[in-house]
């Protein structure tokens, strides 16, 4: 394997230890304190086991982030690009302590490491937006998201390896840098074109790819991120099952496919040299780099403070440092008049370009309309059905959200028995008071808590949605940010739309079914939505209804009918909507 390209800073580093040793780990284990790793954490430590960071040789201390914050340099002058810690909330941090030794698992409890605390510190996030985004201003939504979303401390120490995290799927694709060097080594091959994507290939990408590779005189490792899927994402099992069908489509001995166990956090060109680094470990010499969105190959420009331009001008300045060599690529266009696809720098006038967005082509998906042979292979097509059957044979959730007293429950109530009627998808309610009784009970009134039971309606309802069913949901939730994080839940497994009972408090209040407002006013019943807790209005809202002004009939047939439009029930059961204010 000597003829290989040389790991960043010289050693692949593996942090596995014997198995005397992590049996021993496992013993000692059973009084330590654990931290659950979520799926971004545990790509990282994986890649930190494998070598694929190397020579990071653990998660940051200060030393390194602030240093890698503002110069790109590890504490030891190596080049780095973006900071990789491990992140708790305070509560974790209050149970650790210099030289205690923490288990990191995963969400079974798997064991995955055992951590040996030397430094709990809490990282300037403000710096690291800077470094991973180009601006800290908390009104792009990419930086507050980070803001908000990252815990506050930080957790370094001396790694030990007991296991890699357990995969059960695609386990042959699934090779570690030493493992795929080993194969290179087999194969012969010595200049490797990697090739990052997190979408799905179709033919423009294939051309680009194979063109970039036989450009540059290298193979080609198709080397997809299957870590955390960004929203919008075609899950990963899909997207293999896609890039399988593409590879034939490539001269023999051309290309491989390998999966690459990466959480991508969309960073603008100095996370494209993060993983220029990663494709570098595991024995790549040469990457691309594509400033366009669509089926990009490091597709993480478009952060908030970089241009395109700023952003592969920002990557070429350090090919020295990265040590490998960035191909840029150019977006292949199809040419109707010669019947295959060209460079866009080589169109003609006379040429008559034929396109599709992303967006088209998932919108034709979801419609069941066809995708031209000319854009995609039939294969990669069949897949992509099979996993997004037209939207009356899919899953969704109806989010009610409204003041007490504003009808969500009796319109939700009637929507229920309308969609039961109409057959075809289990149909589950979770109405506000329902969930607080069965699953929120122990829960309060305050914003934390209304947002986590929220989160829990949410969760619950788009583990219905997945499956194929009708969620039904019908709480207050009167915080947007709550509302938003639940639609980006849900519509990965199929609809989300989001019903404003907009029915005005003096109505609701005149109402007062259950006595409730009263007792508000009364200052009995504290933190009451509208009276002396905030209710924020959806903007986003998919459907707005004020029950003062319709009856719950007519609210639930608009409804039914916002869903046919959609095509999440059919013509036939638009007949059925038809009748219901008969
Ligand atoms: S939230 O904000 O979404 O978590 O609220 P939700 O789970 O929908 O619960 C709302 C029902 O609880 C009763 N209730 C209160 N509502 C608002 N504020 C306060 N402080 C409060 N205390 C009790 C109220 O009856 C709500 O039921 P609905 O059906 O909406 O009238």
């Amino acid at each position: 394997m000597d003829h290989l390209i040389t790991p960043h800073g010289g050693t692949l580093v593996n942090l596995l230890v014997t198995a005397e040793r992590a049996a021993e780990i496992r013993e000692c284990s059973r009084e330590w304190p654990s931290i659950d790793l979520g799926q971004r954490e545990l790509c990282d430590l994986e890649l930190l086991l494998n070598g694929g960071l190397s020579p990071l040789t653990g998660f940051m201390g200060s030393a390194d982030f602030d240093l890698v914050c503002s110069e790109m340099r590890l504490a030891d002058g190596t080049f780095w690009p973006v900071p990789v810690t491990l992140d708790i909330t305070e509560a974790t941090a209050d149970e650790l302590a210099i030289g205690t030794t923490v288990a990191l698992r995963d969400a079974e409890g798997v064991m995955i490491a055992a951590l040996t605390v030397e430094e709990i510190f809490r990282p300037d996030r403000e710096a690291e937006a800077m470094a991973r985004f180009g601006s800290a201003d908390p009104g792009r939504v990419r930086v507050s998201r980070f803001l908000r979303r990252t815990p506050p401390v930080a957790v370094a120490g001396r790694l030990e390896g007991l296991q890699m995290p357990v995969h059960y799927d695609f386990r042959e694709l699934r090779l570690t840098p030493i493992e795929l060097r080993r194969k290179f080594g087999r194969l012969g091959w010595r200049k490797v074109l990697a090739y990052q994507t997190h979408q799905t290939m179709h033919r423009a990408q294939q051309a680009a790819t194979e063109r970039a590779a036989q450009e540059a005189g290298a193979s080609l490792l198709i080397h997809p991120v299957v870590g955390l899927n960004q929203p919008g994402d075609v899950d990963h099992y899909t997207r293999v099952r896609c890039y399988q069908e593409t590879l034939p489509q490539y001269p023999t001995f051309l290309a491989r496919l390998n999966l690459l166990p990466l959480a991508v956090r969309g960073g603008g060109p100095r996370e494209a040299m993060l993983h220029a680094i990663v494709h570098k470990n595991h024995g790549c010499t040469h990457v691309m780099v594509e400033q366009n969105g669509e089926g990009s190959v490091l597709e993480v420009f478009g952060a908030p403070g970089f241009g395109d331009a700023e952003a592969i001008e920002a990557v070429t300045d350090h090919v020295e440092d990265l040590v490998i060599e960035m191909v840029p690529s150019d977006r292949m266009v199809y040419a109707e008049n010669r019947k295959r696809h060209i460079p866009g720098s080589e169109v003609e006038t006379e040429d008559r370009i034929l396109s599709l967005s992303g967006e088209d082509v998932r919108k034709r998906l979801a419609d069941g309309r066809e995708i031209p042979e000319w854009f995609s292979f039939p294969g990669v097509v069949r897949e992509l059905r099979r996993r997004q059957p037209g939207r009356n044979a899919q899953g969704f959730t109806v989010f009610f959200t409204g003041l007490s007293g504003s009808g969500k429950s009796t319109i939700a109530n009637g929507l229920r028995v309308k969609l039961l009627e109409l057959g075809g998808r289990g149909v589950t309610l979770l109405d506000g008071d329902l969930v607080r009784k069965n699953l929120s009970s122990e829960l309060g009134f305050s914003k934390e808590h209304r947002d986590l039971n929220i989160r829990r309606i949410g969760f619950v309802a788009s583990e219905i949605t997945r499956g194929g069913g009708a969620a039904i949901c019908a709480p207050i939730a009167p915080y947007d940010t709550v509302r938003n994080e639940v639609r980006e839940l849900v519509q990965p497994c199929g609809g989300f739309i989001l019903v404003h009972v907009s029915t005005p408090l003096e109505v609701c209040e005149q109402r007062d079914r259950k006595g409730m407002y009263a007792k508000a006013r009364a200052g009995i019943i504290k933190e009451f939505t509208g009276i002396s807790d905030p209710y924020e209005i959806p903007e986003d809202a998919d459907v707005r209804i004020d029950t003062s002004r319709v009856t719950p009939d007519e609210a639930v047939r608009e409804v039914l009918l916002y869903l046919e439009r959609e095509g999440y029930i059919s013509a036939v059961e638009g007949q059925f909507v038809g009748r219901i204010a008969d």
